[in-house]
């Protein structure tokens, strides 16, 4: 109970099982699409002696979204890996839900995006939050969430190719996982990771066959620490989290019922419960709708010490369940319970030596603001092209220190923020008047004060719009999902003067092309086709963007390509045979001049620009590069690290 790595609830539907032949200890397939063996696609023998040694370029431990995404980027860069998972499936209760625009995007670099649409929950149908005293009962407001409303929309829109969308775990993770198997991973389910020792350039891991009951020993370059909240890589590496844990018990229970008649006028993600009386105000739970309008969470904060949700039978969360409906007669059908705790914890270091650690492992906070598995997936797609690179000999090792640089601080303000929203939700019950013990008449009787004339209602129908406008914080926090910026990594921030944040900048997101900021979208022609610039970067090299009087850069990123053996691809905006700014977005997003340039990474971030074309160029490119691959000299082709 309270584990978060292990929530209580049985096997469910939805689940991807990769069941292994426990006859032979080798054999997998994966449940229930009869899917072929795919588990050992690179050809390892199976290991079935009492103990083997296997040697692998990264090993991942957890096949959570975020250990499933820098398996699916190292495959794609050509790394091998082995990820081993001590479950046997992917998540079997719905988690985290909300998919922001950035992780859309890394979906569609990694060429999963059409897949993600056609599963989850478009945008529009994301857009009211509610706050009710039940379903059933006329709201007590509402807000346009997730970048839906008309001011917000051509925010969201402008900024990316990609939708934000609401896709449940327990359907985001077996698509990635999915596609992890289709390109030829090594994926060991039930096999749990004990220990492991960092041996000079090697690390050695024990990990257990938890079928067998065989150990294998796992010599890798790198060691991956996406075990989740449980993190015992980050643990054993030395590392530590800091902040509070259990500042609250919360207990989802996963449901169907067919709630049409209540939301297919209001369609929207959240619906909060704020119902008057002496229970705290939320008690009924925070509804989450996983698909619309027959599947859906609800979330039940919980006092374990007058509490034990184990103890809740299957009509006492039929209750719970119609209660927040308010329809005693409705047809509820109990698909899973699963109890989580709610920490507020971040590392302060997420890597030592050839040990990285992300995800869950290094950031647990409250699900406000929806930034779990977003930040995860986000952390994964920072480090694999580094591991990458350096795995290729193409950059130095310090390279991977870069990882923690540049995202710690991301994961530290993620935290903090939802943390902010948490507390700054309590307003809107205090806007209602509630008090803590109050009677439900007098709740009540505060609650009815909103539709009386007169100054009481006045002030208090002002006091909950101004409540309801905070949670933007929360519900429509564009810069804390896409605008986040490194502040020391692997970039060059050179002389140029940088663009001034958002005034708030938790909430509004703002273009740059400010090194360590992700490349403005922009949306580009090329032939009859529309593209963004985000889409020009491919695999592991590097890509330049230029315009009119930049086309020397050509020659400057041959030599630096020559001189590193990064690959660069360079394009001219403009030209007519190339990619045309359509709307002129580049050009009013580049912040650059016409024969400037942006140099981007292969995870879209930014690497370096140059204002203009000048005839040191090829120095110039080349000094930033080498910079940004941590190496002091350009002789690094060719040597695995
Ligand atoms: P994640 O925890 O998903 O995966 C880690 C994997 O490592 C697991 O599969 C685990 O079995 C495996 N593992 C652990 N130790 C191992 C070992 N020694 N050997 C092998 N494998 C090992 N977030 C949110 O934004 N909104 C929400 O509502 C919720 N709700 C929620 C409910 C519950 C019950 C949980 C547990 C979590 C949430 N979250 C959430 C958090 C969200 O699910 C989380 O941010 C992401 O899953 C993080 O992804 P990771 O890949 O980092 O870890």
């Amino acid at each position: 109970m309270g584990d978060p790595d292990s929530p209580s609830s049985q096997p469910l539907p939805g689940r991807v099982t990769l069941s292994v032949n426990t006859t032979s200890g080798t054999d997998a397939e994966l449940e229930p699409a009869h899917r072929p063996a795919v588990a050992h696609a690179r050809g390892q023998s199976p290991w079935s002696n009492l103990m083997r040694e296997v040697d692998v370029p990264v090993l991942i431990v957890g096949a959570g979204p975020s250990g499933l995404t820098t398996a699916l980027a190292l495959a794609q860069y050509g790394v091998d890996c082995i990820v081993v998972e001590k479950y046997a499936g992917t998540a079997h209760t719905p988690r985290a839900h909300i998919v922001n625009q950035r992780t859309v995007e890394i979906m569609r670099h990694l060429g999963l995006e059409d897949e993600l649409l056609d599963v989850a929950t478009p945008h529009e149908l994301m857009r009211n939050n509610l706050w009710i005293t039940t379903l059933a009962a006329p709201e007590i407001a509402r807000l346009e969430a997730w970048g839906t409303g008309h001011e917000r929309a051509g925010e969201y829109a402008a900024s990316s190719p990609s939708p934000m969308v609401n896709c449940p775990q327990t359907v985001f993770e077996p698509l990635l996982m999915n596609a992890v198997l289709e390109a030829g991973c090594d994926v060991r389910m039930r096999h749990e990771f004990v220990s492991h020792v960092q041996d000079g350039d090697r690390v050695v891991s024990m990990v257990s066959d938890l079928v067998t009951g065989e150990s294998v020993r796992i010599r890798s370059q790198y060691l991956v620490g996406a075990d989740g909240a449980r993190a015992t890589v980050l643990r054993q590496a030395g590392l530590t989290v800091e902040g509070e844990t259990a500042i609250a018990h919360a207990l989802n229970i996963w449901f169907r019922a067919d709630l049409t008649a209540y939301l297919a006028h209001r369609p929207g993600v959240l619906a909060w419960n704020l119902a008057p009386g002496p229970l705290p105000t939320g008690r009924l739970g925070t509804l989450i709708c996983h698909r619309p309008y027959e599947e859906f969470v609800l979330v039940i904060n919980y006092d374990p010490e007058a509490e034990d949700p184990a103890a809740l039978d299957e009509e006492e969360l039929v209750a719970r369940v119609r209660a927040l409906i308010g329809d005693e007669e409705i047809d509820v059908d109990i698909l899973g319970v699963a109890p989580w705790v709610v920490s507020a914890q971040v590392a302060p270091s997420y890597s030592a030596g050839r040990v990285f650690c992300m995800g869950d492992a290094v950031h647990r906070h409250p699900p406000a603001n929806g930034l779990g598995l977003n930040m995860s997936v986000a952390d994964a797609f920072n480090l694999a092209w580094k591991i990458a690179l350096v795995v290729e000999g193409k950059a130095a090792p310090e390279l991977l220190e870069t990882y923690s640089a540049e995202r710690q601080p991301v994961g530290a303000a993620g935290v903090a923020r939802a943390l902010q929203s948490r507390r700054e939700f309590a307003a809107v019950s205090d806007a209602l008047g509630y008090e803590p013990g109050q009677s439900t008449e007098e709740g009540q009787r505060r609650l009815d004060e909103l539709t009386a004339p007169g100054p009481i209602g006045d002030r208090r129908r002002e006091g909950l719009r101004r409540a309801i406008a905070q949670t933007n914080h929360q519900f429509n926090a564009h810069g804390i999902e896409l605008g986040y910026r490194y502040k020391a990594g692997a970039f060059v921030d050179g002389e140029m003067a940088g663009t001034d944040l958002a005034a708030d900048s938790d909430l509004y997101y703002r273009p740059t092309s400010r090194p360590g900021a992700r490349v403005p979208h922009a949306r580009l022609g090329h032939g009859r086709s529309e593209i963004s610039t985000l889409d020009l970067v491919s695999g592991l090299n590097f890509c330049l963007l230029t315009g009119f009087g930049g086309e020397g850069w050509r020659r400057a990123a041959a030599a630096a390509s020559a001189a590193t053996g990064i690959s660069i691809d360079v394009h001219v905006i403009g030209e007519l045979d190339g990619f045309r700014d359509l709307y002129g977005e580049w050009a009013a997003r580049r912040e650059v001049r016409e024969s400037g340039c942006v140099l981007v990474r292969p995870d879209r971030h930014v690497a370096w620009r140059s204002e203009v074309y000048s005839p040191d160029a090829s120095d110039a490119l080349l000094s930033a590069l080498t910079e940004v691959l941590a190496a002091s000299a350009p002789v690094l082709a060719g040597q695995p690290q």
